[in-house]
């Protein structure tokens, strides 16, 4: 399993001098809406440029109409980041264009579906999908790797399920990563590390629990012990 520190911070110098602490260490750099809107993507050179070896998640979550989606994922490709996520439920037309115009290229980043925000509550969404969280998760999926991308983002809940429907190749994604469960904030479906390992997630994805921390590095050893 392999972590991915979310780089949420309200600026791009604490982002960055959180990297810096965290240099040497194998980890994902992930670079969200808030840092990407703001600091563009001279900011992914920058993260280079510390030359920790981190590779880059840009997690822009597109979702819009087939060609929209397929130039946008193309021009995130040029970036040379290294994973990227897309809506699942931007559908299977749009998923199968985009993977074939990235499938054309020399190296491509791997292409993550969202499936439920892990800030879903069970109630919310089936407001918003009419179908229970765990069954829609694992339909979402399936068309995604029928749409041939690589995996998907989802909670630590699903993450099992899903491998068992699909298969242990087809890659999970899991956030609301806590390491004390009380600690909620927006995340409603949170787990810790050792669960999200044993419910076989590739990737964690974790925030404001190393950031927040007095001492980040110290949190993120930690984790990667449970890795
Ligand atoms: O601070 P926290 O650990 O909750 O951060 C989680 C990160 O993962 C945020 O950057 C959030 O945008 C992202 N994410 C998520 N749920 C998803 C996909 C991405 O929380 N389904």
């Amino acid at each position: 399993m392999q972590l991915c520190v979310a780089l949420d911070l309200e600026k791009k110098e604490d982002n960055l001098s959180l990297l810096q602490e965290l240099k040497g260490l194998d980890l994902w750099a992930k670079v969200g809406l808030r840092s990407f809107i703001r600091d563009g993507a001279v900011f992914l050179d920058e993260i280079r440029k510390i030359d920790g070896n981190f590779k880059i998640f840009l997690d822009l979550k597109l979702y819009d109409i087939p060609y929209t989606m397929a130039n946008a994922a193309l021009e995130c490709a040029k970036l040379e980041i290294d994973m990227l996520t897309v809506h699942l439920s931007s559908a299977k037309s749009a998923l199968t264009i985009l993977m074939q115009r990235l499938n054309a290229l020399k190296k491509r980043p791997l292409i993550m579906g969202v499936s439920a925000l892990t800030s879903f509550s069970e109630e919310e969404f089936l407001s918003v999908y009419n179908a229970p969280l765990k069954t829609q998760a694992i339909t979402l999926s399936a068309m995604g790797k029928e749409s041939g991308i690589d995996g998907v983002v989802c909670s630590v809940f699903e993450s099992l399920a899903i491998k068992e429907a699909l298969g242990k190749n087809f890659l999970t994604l899991t956030p609301g990563i806590r390491l004390n469960k009380n600690d909620k904030e927006d995340q409603e479906r949170v787990a810790n590390a050792k669960e999200a390992k044993q419910n076989l997630s590739d990737f964690i994805v974790v925030g404001r629990p190393i950031y927040q921390a007095k001492e980040p590095r110290e949190v993120v050893l930690e984790l990667l012990k449970d890795c």
